[in-house]
């Protein structure tokens, strides 16, 4: 496994696995590696070479954000991707990607501008301006995502169809504690405490779930139902609770085709996110 950390030490390597006729699988990451990116590294690895990249991506934070906190341990990512057989780690720093002035955007509408885009808003323009810097750097044929970022896939799949970019997005499925939280390189901010409280997130998703598999229609009560669930944790504080159109982002009443099922909750200072999916 080799770790680069410029742009010319992957064109290089990259056109040099093509040139073997090989396929790349690219699974990008912001690092401090879970039980979740594991698990697309994995499915990356019905390619011929996996490639990931690392990158603390400063343009997704908004200036309140936790940029500066997030975790970072390159070493131990390092041994899980060796562990995970992955052919060469990305490592860039940020002037390696945005050097001294970049004037430069991916910017979309209508699927940014509902659930996490409401309190983050200047978040997806840098998912996605990073994101597509990357497949043109890498230059994938598969591309691999995690499901608990549901509006980050729904927009990265648009971003590629859109803009015609030449590779495949594949979703992979949300990877949980066995007491049910989502993994996520945030749940490290949650003292036990809150670690505790954090569980009302996957209840209410369960929740929400087992009413839609039992055929409520009614994305209104669906959602009253969750929103009560959180709501008995005092630690919580609900950013969004909301059923929206797989597609589109945009709220239902009433659940006929694919729909998300999404929530962001604080708890103490840590926002998470969980959600479900009912496909078409
Ligand atoms: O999901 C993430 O970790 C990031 O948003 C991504 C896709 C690596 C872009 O920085």
């Amino acid at each position: 496994m080799k770790i680069v950390s410029t742009i010319e030490e992957v064109r290089t390597q990259v056109a040099a696995w093509k040139k073997a006729g090989e396929t790349i699988g690219f699974v990008p990451t912001m690092g401090y590696l879970h039980e979740g990116h594991l698990s697309l590294i994995e499915a990356a690895g019905e390619n011929d070479r996996v490639v990931v990249s690392i990158f603390v991506n400063p343009m997704q934070f908004g200036p309140t954000e936790d940029l500066a906190s997030y975790p970072r341990d390159l070493e131990r990512d390092a041994a899980l991707c060796e562990k995970y057989h992955v052919d060469l780690i990305f490592h860039p720093t940020a002037e390696e990607m945005y050097g001294e002035s970049f004037y430069s955007y991916v910017d979309m509408d209508v699927l940014t501008k509902e659930l996490c885009g409401l309190s983050r808003p200047v978040h997806f323009r840098g998912v996605c301006t990073v994101v597509a810097k990357l497949f043109n750097i890498v230059t994938p044929d598969r591309a691999y995502f995690g499901e608990k970022d549901a509006q980050q896939l729904a927009i990265i799949k648009r971003m590629v169809q859109d803009l015609n970019m030449p590779l495949t997005i594949k979703g992979c499925p949300i990877i949980r504690e066995e007491d049910g939280l989502a993994k996520s390189s945030r749940n490290t901010y949650l003292s036990p405490e809150e670690r505790k409280a954090a569980l009302v997130l996957s209840r209410s998703v369960f929740l929400g779930k087992a009413m839609a598999e039992q055929g409520e229609k009614d994305a209104d009560r669906i959602k009253a139902a969750m929103t009560a669930e959180i709501e008995s944790e005092p630690l919580a504080r609900i950013d969004y609770v909301k059923i929206v159109d797989l597609k589109t982002m945009q709220q239902v009443k009433t659940i006929n085709g694919g729909i998300l099922a999404a929530i962001a909750v604080y708890i103490g200072k840590t926002r998470l996110i969980d959600n479900f999916m009912i496909s078409d």
